[in-house]
């Protein structure tokens, strides 16, 4: 089969297409017949790392395909099902950019009837790092469903990033008047096209103001892409008992945040990482994708705020180039000519 392949981290040109057998499902895993790979920045930023922990590695967390064997005690997922897969490559060297991936069973979940290869590709980091953003709040819930954020706001820093795209989806699913911050027109129409009631531009000195007309008591929840940049506005705005979810370090790796405003509003500063997190956040996420998947709440493309580029697997080094030079939507990879 074909994979793409590195052995030493560096720049794109380290990725090369080799030929390699097709590795048989031990016990707990299934073997799946990949359709499309996903491509996230945690894929360029593990290949340009300090290093890697196998001889060789095949990049890419996320990806959608079709189950083709099942290994000793898995239950509950059969050769033939469609699947899409998160956290492939998470300490194993197994990602989804190749033909056949082996993974853990629990990393590869049955999708609903009529959705498409495209959108399974695009759920696992963006959607997973949302879900657990959104179910963080003191006195939120837990878990997501249609009216579980009714009456509540939430505040999308970045509403035109792939994670951002995926919040305001979920949000508006479960019934939360959603918020978005976008830099351009362009990214506004996507934030809208995804189902954000409000857009709010940045940079604008008046930003706070403007949010703060439209949330008068603050907003409950924030999902935070940028913390070096937004620290103190994300506390002007928040309510109190607010959670300030941040996963990312754009634009800046510390931050600084007023304390006494912050602790006056009890205001819940929550870090996130979708490795991390741990297993009730990875199957809660998991379930309650499933349930928004099933409702037709997490659709792909532009017409839905989500741009798709593609590419092909021999493209894989230009797939990661893209998502660093920080195309706007999903960057995908077609594996098969199933893919969407
Ligand atoms: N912790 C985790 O588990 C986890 C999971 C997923 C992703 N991440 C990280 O999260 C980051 C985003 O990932 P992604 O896939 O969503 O990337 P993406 O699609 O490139 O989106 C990033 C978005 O952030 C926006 N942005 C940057 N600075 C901003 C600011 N000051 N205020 C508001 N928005 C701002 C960008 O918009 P403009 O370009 O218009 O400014 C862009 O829309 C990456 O660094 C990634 O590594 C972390």
């Amino acid at each position: 089969m074909k994979s793409i392949v590195y052995s030493d981290t560096g720049d794109s040109s380290v990725l090369s297409l080799a030929e390699r057998s097709i590795a048989e499902p031990g016990p707990g895993e299934v073997r799946v017949r990949v359709t499309v790979s996903g491509v996230n920045p945690t894929d360029w930023k593990a290949r340009a790392g300090a290093g890697i922990a196998f001889d060789e590695v095949v990049p890419n967390q996320d990806g959608a395909g079709i189950i083709d064997a099942v290994g000793e005690g898995v239950s509950g997922l059969g050769v033939g099902d469609r699947v899409w897969i998160f956290l492939a490559a998470h300490e194993r060297p197994t990602g989804t950019a190749q033909e056949y991936t082996v993974l853990p069973a629990d990393r590869a979940v049955p999708l609903p009837e009529g959705i498409g290869f495209d959108v399974a590709a695009s759920l696992g980091v963006p959607a997973m790092t949302a879900h657990r953003a959104l179910t963080v709040h003191e006195f939120g819930p837990v878990r997501l469903a249609p009216g579980s954020l009714d009456g509540r706001s939430v505040l999308v820093q970045g509403g035109a990033g792939a994670v951002g795209h995926a919040a305001i989806q979920l949000a508006v699913w479960a019934g939360a008047t959603v918020i978005a911050t976008v830099s351009s027109d362009a990214k506004a129409e996507l934030a809208r096209a995804a189902g954000a009631h409000h857009i709010v531009r940045y940079p604008d000195p008046a930003e706070a103001d403007r949010i703060r007309e439209i949330a008068p008591d603050g907003v409950d929840h924030i999902v935070e892409v940028s913390p070096a940049q937004n620290a103190a506005l994300d506390v002007e705005v928040i309510a109190n008992h607010g959670s300030i979810a941040y996963y990312a370090n754009n634009n800046g790796e510390e931050f600084t945040a007023p304390i006494v405003a912050s602790f006056a509003k009890n205001v819940r500063w929550q870090g996130v990482l979708v490795y991390t997190e741990g297993e009730a956040a990875h199957q809660a996420a998991v379930k309650d994708i499933t349930e928004a998947l099933r409702d037709g709440a997490l659709p792909v493309g532009e017409e839905a705020g989500l741009p798709l580029t593609w590419f092909s697997l021999e493209e894989t080094a230009a797939a990661h180039d893209a998502v660093e030079s920080g195309v706007t939507g999903k960057v995908l990879i077609r594996v098969a000519d199933e893919a969407a």
